[in-house]
């Protein structure tokens, strides 16, 4: 495999009042170029602490992340992140705040026309052209993150860092803007990285999908390979035995025990009959 992103041995502290608090224990993970992980787990367990790595918003307590050989140390515009919550600045229309990521990366390398036609451009991919002189009150949930993401790819980055991006969205608009991020990915390449916790979505968009225990001291508990081949039709697939197979196995990881915290003990027979037994003893106590 041709690595694009690899993630080796990240280990994640935090310090709280309460002392040290261990997110993350140990992630490995190689990612080649091209391909679309999603991140899935419980809530709290570190998908987004996992993403701010890679972004360079956060420091590994131990290992690291190395992009294209080099180990990342700040943010840099070819990680471009998209946040659930849109983040666009209110007082600037659409175009606006797709200009200000512009300026701040191409500002001493493109012209100003080359910035405008290179915006414009940008907005095309996500179908806002037509908004452009709105601002971010008198667009929809939907269309503020095609904003968001415009926003992002107009960084030209080699890889997009997605948390949650659709979380917040109505199942349809959320399925535009799955097949829009499919649309574009096909068309650019990008290698992507996406938090979340929707299996449907995990399964549809992914070439794998990296599953995490429940923390602290998270680790990927299991990766499944998503080999449906592209491009895919959510309509298709819904009878598609191999998509209803991946579905069932990510269910079954967040829902079955897999997931559970990985330092634990393992329930032993023993432990699960003296809490039985307690349980018994609770009842006869009334
Ligand atoms: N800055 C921080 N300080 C202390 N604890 C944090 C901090 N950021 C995240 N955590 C903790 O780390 C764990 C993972 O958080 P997060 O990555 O946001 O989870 P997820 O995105 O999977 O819901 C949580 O228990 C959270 O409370
Ligand atoms: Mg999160």
């Amino acid at each position: 495999m041709n690595t694009h992103l690899e993630l080796s041995d990240i280990g994640m502290n935090f310090k709280t009042p309460r002392g040290t608090f261990c997110a993350l224990d140990g992630i490995d993970l190689k990612v080649a170029k091209g391909e679309f992980i999603s991140l899935i787990g419980h809530s709290g367990c570190g998908k987004s602490t996992v993403l701010n790595l890679v972004a360079g918003l956060l420091k590994a307590t131990r290992g690291g992340v190395i992009v294209n050989g080099r180990q990342v140390t700040e943010p840099g515009p070819e990680r471009a992140m998209v946040f659930q919550n849109h983040s666009l600045l209110p007082w600037l229309t659409v175009f606006e705040n797709v200009a200000l990521a512009v300026t701040k990366v191409f500002g001493k390398t493109k012209t100003r026309a080359e910035q405008r036609a290179w915006i414009e451009h940008n907005l095309e991919l996500v179908h806002m052209t037509h908004a452009r002189d709105k601002r971010p009150n008198e667009i929809s949930g939907g269309m503020k993150q095609r904003v968001g993401i415009a926003r992002a790819l107009a960084m030209q980055p080699e890889i997009l860092l997605l948390d949650e991006p659709f979380g917040a969205l109505d199942a349809l608009t959320r399925a535009q803007l799955q097949d829009s991020l499919m649309e574009i990915q096909a068309r650019l390449g990008n290698t992507i990285l996406m938090v979340t916790h929707d299996v449907d979505e995990a399964v549809l968009l992914s070439d794998r999908v990296v599953m995490l225990n429940v923390g602290p001291g998270a680790r990927i508990g299991s990766i499944l390979q998503v080999d449906l081949p592209r491009p895919r039709n959510r309509l298709a697939l819904a009878e598609n035995p191999a998509y209803i197979h991946a579905r069932a196995e990510i269910l079954r990881f967040l829902y079955d025990g897999h997931s559970a915290h990985n330092t634990a003990a393992p329930a032993s027979p023993v432990a699960k009959v003296s809490r039985l037994q307690l349980l018994r003893r609770k009842v006869a106590n009334g």
